[in-house]
């Protein structure tokens, strides 16, 4: 048998795989079974930040020595150093993590943080969204996960973009009834096809969630690390979040890992009396690699950033050009970039052609089509990865 009918005798799925067999990966190309290259424009959903098999990470991570496992209630060399790292990384105010081993587990202990914190149970997110795939973070996510697990939901009220002043104030009414835990979203929402939401929105919630007692949330799994042209997205709105969600970005794919770092307000009610047992939780060895991954983002910070917003300028330019056969809306902030067209099949189409032509592109809702290019692409690949998908188009 080979891999794929192998895959499909013994690996439980989710959905459809795409047709393509991994065996290697470089910078911003993946590479089949048969050598074929191909363009990454998806980057396994915003974890790649800063490209595929760097030489600088790789070589970080091949000098791991240290101990094979770390029991979480032991002290550990490499954890003190990845949470100060991470306090003084993230947006002011946020100190203290939480170890996880990926987005679905740091969604979690923030939801119970929230809720052990503020001592309620209801919360606030946006409908259609994604946190992960727990029972928990199925309830603050889209509606649709209702049809599979109706009873087990906990109570969470969803706001249905745009998120605008009419959303914002939705939000405030709902906070002021003081038994909402925590407002949950991304601050740029990728899994609904890169949302942006108004200034004014944020302005309106922060203010309501402080006023009313209730946390503000934010989950930067997707976001986190540069993928929207700023370290963090909360900073495109200046949010001082007093919970926020970490994956993807911070090994950048080279290790698995979660965080969820909080205030230091938040930690202390809670901290001792609240089991978060991980075993696997910041694994010494995914701990190396989400080090040498942040500390090559940061030495290369300012390149990457400015890398990226002129790659999505001219990513704008070039989608705003062509043409689509169904009315398009483009979004599009730093190098997270949705493109918005009303026809199910259309999108699946785009994304088929493009990935025979050689070139990886994402769906999700099901009728937007999102790109998430490395931070550190160059202008050539940009272009020849857009003249694709012209052609699929
Ligand atoms: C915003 C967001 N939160 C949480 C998750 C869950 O992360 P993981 O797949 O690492 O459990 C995802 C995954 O796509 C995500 O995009």
């Amino acid at each position: 048998m080979n891999t794929v009918q192998k895959d499909e005798k013994y690996l439980g799925r989710g959905g459809t795989p795409r047709p393509l067999v991994v065996k290697k990966t470089d910078g911003f190309y993946v590479y089949d079974d048969k050598g074929k290259r191909y363009i990454d424009f998806f980057m396994g959903w915003c974890v790649g930040e800063v490209g595929w098999n760097i030489p600088e990470i790789d070589k970080e991570i091949r000098k791991f020595k240290g101990p094979t496992y770390v029991a979480p209630s032991y002290y550990y060399e490499g954890w003190s150093q990845l949470a100060e790292l991470l306090a003084k990384v993230t947006p002011k105010g946020l100190v203290k993590s939480f170890r996880a081993t990926g987005g679905t587990e740091a969604v979690e202990i923030a939801l119970q943080a929230a809720m052990s914190h503020t001592k309620r149970q209801k919360f606030i997110s946006i409908e259609g969204s994604y946190h992960g795939h727990s029972i928990g973070a199925m309830s603050i996510g889209s509606s649709d996960f209702r049809s599979w697990y109706k009873n087990l939901l906990f109570h969470c009220n969803k706001i249905t973009p745009p998120l605008n002043e009419q959303a914002a104030v939705k939000v405030e009414q709902l906070l002021s009834k003081r038994d909402i835990a925590a407002y949950i979203s991304e601050p740029i929402v990728c899994n609904i096809g890169v949302e942006i939401p108004d200034k004014i929105y944020y302005g309106i919630v922060q203010k309501a969630c402080k006023k009313y007692g209730t946390l503000f949330v934010a989950d930067e799994v997707a976001t986190g690390f540069g993928r929207t042209g700023k370290m963090f997205a909360c900073e495109h709105y200046s949010l001082e979040p007093d919970i926020m969600c970490l994956a993807k970005g911070l090994s950048g794919g080279y290790g698995a890992i979660g965080a969820t770092i909080m205030t230091e307000e938040v930690a202390k009610s809670f901290e001792f009396s609240f089991s978060f047992y991980s075993t696997f939780g910041w694994h010494p060895l995914n701990v190396q690699a989400a080090i040498a991954n942040i500390k090559y983002l940061l030495k290369n910070k300012k390149k990457l950033l400015a890398n990226a917003d002129k790659s999505s300028r001219y990513i704008q330019k070039r989608l705003n050009s062509v043409k689509f056969r169904y009315p398009a809306t483009i979004r599009a902030k730093g190098l997270a970039i949705g493109v918005e067209v009303k026809n199910e099949r259309y999108v699946k189409g785009i994304i088929l052609k493009a990935l025979q032509k050689g070139l990886l592109l994402a769906d999700t809702g099901p009728t937007k089509l999102v790109m998430f290019p490395a931070l550190d692409i160059d202008l050539k690949t940009l272009k020849k990865g857009l003249d694709i998908l012209e052609e699929c188009l």
